[in-house]
């Protein structure tokens, strides 16, 4: 029998009840494909913290080392509860960032998807709609901004100052390029790649290492965008997008701004792969105000299994299925209460009956259907 040993890292707020629904995916996706999945829940975000005294606490650390693959929830607190915890300990920096760096998940990987059956979810008008909304976003995820070289204090001029680098260099660049124009391959082989190179200078050293990968793969064609006018396209004619690739920063900000013309970023799953390790998220935060209260959709965290499953175990037909699962949930009228106002044919069910819903659907589709 196959075992995989996956890390569960619940984290903060809606995370342990969302990731209560994964876990019933995992279980019977184990039956169905005779795998036997070792879940072992670690302690991480503000709650490891609280608890251990680190918001990534060596137990943890240790885990994750001797795991297949990890799943994890989202982090932190409200601003305010935040403050509580020292500023490198604070679950992004203290948890998040390491775990990042010490995987090296250099590719994050945030589909932007909603089939025409779900496009009521969309803030955006039918005819801009189209079909649907199906694209990639690719972002960087270990430098830039958030990696690189930070220093504040007073200046010559008496004044507080702060100085934050974004730094790249070409391997890094080649590294994510090679993972884009990969994916560009499997669908439209359109590849947008979005920049800032009329300012910016680490955006003229991504384009030419971006269009130097590129001579490996002809058949895709670039199609170079600045970043401020990706963010107007997105909005206005998101169906020309295929694949999107960009450093650390702009992907945080895009691709919040994708789970915005989805509806609501608990529609975006994500996963974070490195040579080595992947690591799986929704894309979202931890939602402190609406925590404990079973509202929360578990979409991203159930589509963020359905990436492991494809890619850290190679279970490709078993992926769609749990898509296509939560799909057919969503397509007989169900919705939670933090995607949905109630009326208009919305049948209102909690966290834990939505995750019973797709387990009682994927029940019903064969083992390899595809
Ligand atoms: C994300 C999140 C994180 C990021 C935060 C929680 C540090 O917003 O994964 O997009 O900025 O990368
Ligand atoms: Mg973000």
């Amino acid at each position: 029998m196959t075992a995989y040993k996956i890390a569960l890292l619940d984290g903060d707020g809606i995370g342990p009840e969302i990731m209560a629904e994964a876990v019933k995916i995992l279980d019977l996706v184990g039956k169905r494909n005779n795998i036997e999945f070792d879940l072992q829940h670690g302690a991480f975000g503000a709650h490891a913290y609280f608890d251990h005294g680190h918001s990534f606490p060596e137990a943890t650390k240790q885990l994750c080392d001797s795991a297949d693959a990890i799943l994890k929830g989202p982090i932190g607190l409200s601003h305010e509860e935040s403050k509580k915890i020292p500023v490198d300990m604070q679950p992004e920096r203290g948890a998040l960032l390491p775990l990042r760096r010490r995987y090296n998940t250099f590719a994050n990987i945030r589909p932007v998807f909603l089939p025409k059956s779900l496009a009521h979810f969309s803030p955006l008008k039918p005819e801009i709609i189209g079909e649907g909304i199906d694209f990639i976003i690719i972002r960087e995820l270990v430098g830039g901004l958030y990696f690189g070289k930070k220093e504040s204090g007073i200046n010559a001029q008496g004044k507080r100052y702060v100085n934050e680098s974004l730094e790249y260099d070409e391997d890094q660049i080649a590294n994510i390029a090679k993972v884009a124009f990969e994916t560009s391959m499997k669908r439209k082989k359109v590849l947008h790649n979005i920049h800032k190179s009329n300012v910016l200078k680490s955006s003229v050293l991504w384009n030419e290492v971006l269009e130097e990968v590129g001579q490996d793969y002809p058949e895709v064609e670039i199609k170079h965008i600045l970043v401020d006018a990706a963010a107007t396209y997105l909005c206005l004619n998101p169906g020309q997008f295929d694949v999107m690739v960009m450093e650390n920063m702009f992907g945080d900000i895009l691709s919040d701004q994708g789970g915005g013309i989805l509806g609501s970023l608990g529609l975006m799953p994500s996963a974070c792969l490195g040579p080595e390790k992947a690591y799986y998220e929704p894309s979202h935060g931890s939602a402190p105000d609406i925590a404990g209260q079973n509202i929360a959709n578990p979409y991203s965290m159930i589509g963020s299994v359905a990436m492991m499953l494809e890619m850290s175990f190679g279970l490709e037909a078993e992926a769609r299925n749990v898509w296509h699962a939560m799909q057919s949930v969503f397509a007989q009228g169900n919705s939670t209460p933090d995607l949905s106002k109630p009326g208009e044919g919305v049948k209102m069910i909690s966290t834990q009956a939505f995750g019973d819903l797709v387990v009682e659907e994927l029940d019903k589709t064969p083992v390899s259907s595809s």
